[in-house]
This record gives structure tokens, C-alpha cells and sequence, in this order.
């Protein structure tokens, strides 16, 4: 297969052409719930779920940044079907993380608070090969007295301990949607783009640098231009030709020569 590579083609066809434990991460958004018509194209994710268990290393992850639609007052619950769907697939739910939007586009949620995030699933072949958290300081790091409660009372142990000046960032990610989301103008001839900051932190956090990175939905082809500029190899799978072109012009900004379309040989 052509890596660091866009494949204009449904993902399944893309993903008949690899061979079984092949990708170290998939990162991707689908289509939720016919929200918004691509381009007249409609998505089975059963299909694709079974696949991607089939493509992706042990160990390795894949990220699904979902949400749901409103129906009549009804939420669909399509993102918690699919979840339980990996899973009866093979995959661990790993850990189910949210990312937040610092700025959601107004809408009237009539007797709701406003929606402000979706769903970002990391699912697991076993466990995680790969885990490079991002840290965050602590307010202060403090030497502290372990203890022991016993019958008798408090009694103090003899090593004093330094508390870490570190720790894991929690699992709700921040984010600006928008024009703020990334410098590229072209990328927002696309309705629904992930930010690049969600990418960059999640690609980081779950591959090494030479990695391969799958986006079964490539969408303006914000995965292939992080994976890039972190130095993992890459592949796309889109659909929709006018998205292709999106592609195409993103990524010649930054990576003119290296950049081919898999289709054209
Ligand atoms: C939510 S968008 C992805 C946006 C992307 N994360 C980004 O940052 O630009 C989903 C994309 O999946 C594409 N798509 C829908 N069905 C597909 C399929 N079966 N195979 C490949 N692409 C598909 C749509 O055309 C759309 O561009």
C-alpha cells in the first residue's frame, strides 16, 4: 500500500487492501447520524468497526470522536451504540474521554443547556502499546509524611515522601472550534473538521514517531497534516472527490513534494 497517502475511495475498499495488524492508531470522526449529508454518502459503521479490529496492530489504538443527533427531543444514542459495538467486536473500551468546545457554535436546545462536547471513545486491541501522557504541573509540590491509621491511632511512617510536580491531564480535553481550530482557510470548505490541537494531542499521546496513522474518514485531511508535521507515516481514506481537492490543496501548504494521491497509479 502507498503510504502518506489519500485513498478517494470508501474505507472499506481502502482497508481490503491491507493486511491484518497493519496500523498502529486510527483517529478519526464519522459521520453522525446523517447530520450533515457529505455529499450524498451514508455510513454503515458495522462493517467498518469489524475491519478496523482486523487492520489495527496489537496494542493499538483507535479514537473515535462522535456525538449524537437530536430526534424529535430524543437523543439518538448512536455514539453509545457503536461503543458497545467495538467492544463486542474485540476491542476494549479503554478510556471514554470528552472533548469539550471552549466556543459551540449558539443553537437553540430548547429545554437542554447548550451542547458543548463530544464523545472521543479511545478503544484498545488489548492494552495500549504506546502511552505518552500529557502532563500538567501541580499547584505545588509538597513534601508530605506517609501515615498508617491503626487501632492505637495515627502512627507516622519514617520516610518522607516528595509528592510529584507532575500529573496526567484529566480526561476532558479543551478545544476551540472554528476559525480558530487551525490557520488553514481551505480546510473550512469542509462543514465538520476536528481541531488540530484534538489531533496533535491524541496522535502524540498514542504512537512514536514513524508510526503508521489510518483516518478511515479523512474529511480535510486534518490527520494527515498532523501525523506529517509529527512524523508519523499516514493514510486516508475519503469519499468524496470535492473533499479529495480540500485535501490536496491543505496539504500542499506544508508538504508539496512528498504528497500523492493513491488513486492516481
Ligand atoms: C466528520 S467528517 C471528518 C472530518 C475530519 N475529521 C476533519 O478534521 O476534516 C466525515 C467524512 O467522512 C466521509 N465519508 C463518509 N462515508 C465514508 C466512507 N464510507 N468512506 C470514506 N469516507 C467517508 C465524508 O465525506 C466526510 O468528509
Amino acid at each position: 500500500m502507498k503510504i502518506n497517502s489519500i485513498y478517494n475511495e470508501n474505507c472499506l475498499d481502502t482497508m481490503a487492501k491491507m493486511p491484518d495488524d497493519f496500523v498502529d492508531m486510527v483517529i478519526t470522526s464519522p459521520p453522525y447520524d446523517d447530520l450533515r449529508v457529505y455529499q450524498g454518502y451514508h455510513f454503515d459503521y458495522e462493517p467498518i468497526v469489524k475491519q478496523l479490529y482486523r487492520v489495527l496492530k496489537p496494542g493499538g489504538v483507535v479514537i473515535w470522536v462522535v456525538a449524537d443527533r437530536t430526534v424529535n427531543g430524543n437523543e439518538t444514542g448512536t455514539s453509545f451504540k457503536q461503543a458497545l459495538f467495538f467492544k463486542e467486536v474485540g476491542f476494549n473500551l479503554h478510556d471514554t474521554m470528552i472533548y469539550a468546545k471552549n466556543n459551540p457554535i449558539p443553537s437553540d436546545c430548547g429545554k437542554r443547556y447548550r451542547q458543548c462536547f463530544e464523545y472521543m471513545f479511545c478503544f484498545s486491541k488489548g492494552q495500549p502499546k504506546t502511552f505518552n501522557p500529557i502532563m500538567q504541573d501541580m499547584a505545588s509540590a509538597k513534601a508530605f509524611k506517609s501515615f498508617r491509621i491503626t487501632k492505637t491511632g495515627r502512627n507516622d511512617l519514617e520516610h518522607n515522601h516528595v509528592a510529584p510536580s507532575q500529573r496526567k491531564v484529566n480526561n476532558i480535553f479543551f478545544y476551540n472550534v472554528g476559525t480558530s481550530s487551525s490557520k488553514d482557510k481551505v480546510a473550512f470548505q469542509h462543514p465538520a473538521i476536528f481541531p488540530e490541537q484534538l489531533a496533535i494531542d491524541q496522535i502524540s499521546t498514542w504512537t512514536e514517531e514513524n508510526d503508521l496513522v489510518y483516518d478511515c474518514f479523512m474529511g480535510s485531511g486534518t490527520t494527515a497534516k498532523v501525523a506529517h508535521q509529527l512524523n508519523r507515516k499516514w493514510i486516508g481514506s475519503e469519499i468524496s472527490a470535492e473533499y479529495i481537492a480540500i485535501i490536496e490543496k491543505r496539504l500542499a501548504i506544508y508538504n508539496q513534494d512528498n504528497l500523492f494521491s493513491a488513486n492516481e497509479s
